[in-house]
């Protein structure tokens, strides 16, 4: 029995090409590099990450501290941050996200999946207390809430030595952070910070300056709102 493309019906292009093994690996290997370069020259010629827009400035020392918390705690693991460009999402959370909102968030949290609501508009939508509250025990603002407890960021205390790091981790990532900020991370800290606990004392809650759940609630109250204001300016135009 004869095999189908045996002898001499072979094809040109199996006689041409893929005879030659040499000829075919060059050929296979320039194919390849098009792909490969149409996907790797921009990001050479293109600047690292979204630009910045004019509203949006880095965290301040205290909100840094708190998303370091967010990280360490997982808190992307159920919620997201980013407003995606639909009217059910918009009508539910705000304006949608732009790209350059997260030109100063290393790593950004845009988070994958929603058990929770999206973070991305949170900032100035609770009071304080309500966060101090929520983060104690979810069930009591939000009754039939699944979010777990963290009650020790009421107990816990941010590390001074640590924060500053992570200022200068960022300065390092190119984040627009001066020398003089990184030399005074620690009353930059402790300006904002007085000022939740003070905020805090005015709705019955008494907590000191070094917690947790201060630098937390400085982060949440900061999360969107300099993406709201650029919003904000862009409609104005
Ligand atoms: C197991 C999933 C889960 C984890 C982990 C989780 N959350 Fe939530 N979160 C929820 C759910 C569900 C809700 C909605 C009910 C509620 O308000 O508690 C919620 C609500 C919230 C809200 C209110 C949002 C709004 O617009 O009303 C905030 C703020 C929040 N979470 C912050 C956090 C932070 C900060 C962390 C990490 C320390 C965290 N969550 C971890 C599930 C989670």
């Amino acid at each position: 029995m004869t095999q189908p493309n045996d002898t001499h019906t072979e094809h040109w292009h199996r006689r041409l090409l893929e005879g030659k093994s040499a000829l075919m690996a060059v050929l296979t290997t320039v194919a390849i590099s098009i792909g490969g370069l149409v996907e790797i020259i921009p990001m050479y010629s293109l600047a690292a990450g979204p630009q910045a827009i004019a509203e949006v400035s880095p965290y301040t020392p205290l909100e840094l501290a708190g998303r370091d918390v967010y990280i360490r705690e997982g808190c992307y693991n159920c919620h997201s941050q980013m407003v995606r460009p639909f009217r059910s999402e918009t009508m539910r959370y705000g304006p949608w996200t732009r790209a350059g909102e997260y030109a100063y968030d290393r790593p950004f949290q845009l988070g994958s999946r929603r058990i929770g609501p999206d973070l991305q508009r949170l900032g100035g939508k609770y009071p304080d207390a309500w966060h101090y509250e929520h983060m104690r025990d979810p069930r009591s603002t939000s009754p039939g809430s699944i979010m777990p407890t963290y009650g020790w960021l009421l107990t816990d205390s941010y590390d001074v030595a640590d924060v500053t790091a992570s200022v200068q981790a960022m300065q390092t990532l190119g984040v627009p952070y001066r020398d003089d900020e990184v030399a005074q991370v620690a009353e930059s800290l402790s300006k904002q910070a007085d000022g939740i606990v003070a905020s805090l004392k005015g709705q019955g809650i008494e907590t000191t300056p070094d917690r947790e759940i201060v630098a937390m609630i400085a982060y949440l109250q900061r999360l969107g709102v300099d993406g709201k204001a650029a919003v904000a300016a862009a409609e104005a135009k």
